[in-house]
């Protein structure tokens, strides 16, 4: 099908969520190269937005997967399911969590993470610690909970009423948060990195703050790992760059590589759920674990997140550099290979928009941040080459 039949058809069948799209169908991919309808080859610096973590068709995912759909897609959670118990294993044996339950997605890891916190003091019967606090500009997801999680009035305005016992503070403002306790809080719910909101990472003395917080007053740390986790900035998970171990925190994006799963990762002692408590469908079929440990065996093998730490490093200080050609880049920053170059004018739409003519995916967040989430597997040539368009491109040539 040609492109404009594709657009067509979405036009006409497709709800438009999405706004307008950038005109591309991407037919297939390998490494960190996607192609279109016509075969014009695209270089991928935003992973489907953290997903991608191998790039695109990694022989050990690949084979892992076709391997799976041969012999068994789905049975029930009635079930014992071997993929599902492996990969619960290698996430507990790479993290500091004890347990782990999957779902299908972010915003459903993370409506696990809320129940679980809820669920935890009720068990403890102190049912009237109920409530949550969350960053303001953070982002959780599109379900009712994670919509009122997420601290931005945008994602809100059309669906109140919210569900309530949600409220936001700053994020590095840790007066804020600390007024926003009350003996009603249950849990404080974060990114370590926000990436939705330009990528803005927590400061090391308002994590230690907010840990100490938590532990005074008994209130559980959940951290949103969805964007940040498996290798993504140059750690297994975000929150081992502050030397801190959460509650709970949740997985989704990279974890599949391109396969929709989310988890809902806890420690023993906060896993407050009995029979019934919770559940699900879907989460970890024996498809979509199979995805999960095909990456975890992937970036093991090939070192990925110490790849993401280095070439993340390097390719961050190369953007850094430009800062000294180009007045125009305000700041550069971001852990791994998570990554937000932001500009003093509103110019970052543009700039995507001359990255795309030259071929590159990457991505905008607001007027004036550029966030790049390329494959874990970019090589120092990629990250030269990558900064020599954007060269150009400030450059204006
Ligand atoms: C930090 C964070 N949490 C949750 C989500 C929601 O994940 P999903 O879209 O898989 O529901 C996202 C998605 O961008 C995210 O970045």
């Amino acid at each position: 099908m040609d492109l404009q039949a594709i657009m067509n058809l979405d036009e006409q069948y497709y709800m438009n969520t999405f706004g307008k799209r950038t005109p591309v169908c991407f037919t297939h991919g390998k490494g960190i190269h996607l192609y279109d309808t016509d075969g014009t080859e695209y270089t991928d610096f935003l992973a489907g937005i953290a997903v991608s973590a191998l790039g695109h068709c990694h022989p050990t995912l690949t084979k892992a997967l076709h391997e799976q759909v041969d012999k068994l897609l789905h049975t029930s959670s009635s079930y014992y399911i071997e993929n599902q118990a492996l990969l619960a294993e290698q996430i507990v044996k790479h993290s500091a969590a004890d347990k782990v339950f999957f779902a299908n997605s972010g915003a459903e890891a993370n409506e696990g993470a809320i129940k679980l916190a809820k669920m935890y003091f009720y068990k403890k019967n102190q049912p009237e610690k109920n409530e949550i606090i969350t960053l303001t500009n953070s982002f959780h997801g599109r379900t009712l909970a994670c919509v009122a999680a997420t601290g931005q009035a945008k994602y809100q305005k059309p669906y109140k009423p919210l569900v309530p016992g949600f409220s936001h503070v700053p994020l590095n403002d840790f007066d804020a948060l600390a007024s926003a306790v009350t003996d009603k809080t249950a849990a404080i719910m974060m990114e370590l990195c926000q990436g939705e909101s330009g990528v803005r990472p927590a400061t090391q003395d308002y994590v230690d703050k907010v840990v100490a917080l938590c532990r005074e007053k008994e209130i559980l740390l959940i951290v949103d790992e969805v964007q940040t986790g498996m290798g993504r900035t140059g750690t297994w998970f975000s929150y081992e760059h502050y030397g801190i171990t959460p509650d709970i925190f949740t997985l989704a994006k990279g974890l599949g590589g391109g396969v929709p799963i989310g988890a809902l990762c806890a420690k023993d002692s906060v896993c407050a759920f009995s029979p019934g408590d919770h559940g699900g469908t879907f989460g970890g079929n024996p498809l979509a674990t199979a995805a999960g440990l095909a990456v975890f065996k992937a970036i093991d093998e090939e070192n990925l997140v110490e790849n993401a730490k280095t070439i993340g490093a390097y390719l961050k200080d190369a953007l850094t550099a430009l800062k000294k050609e180009f007045s125009v880049i305000q700041d550069v920053r971001g852990l791994g290979l998570l990554i937000g170059v932001e500009f003093s004018e509103p110019i970052a739409k543009n700039v995507l928009g001359a990255l795309f003519d030259r071929h590159y995916v990457a991505n905008a967040v607001g007027d004036t941040i550029l966030r790049l989430a390329p494959p874990l597997i970019l090589t120092k040539k990629d990250a030269d080459d990558f900064v020599a368009v954007l060269t150009d491109i400030l450059k204006g040539e």
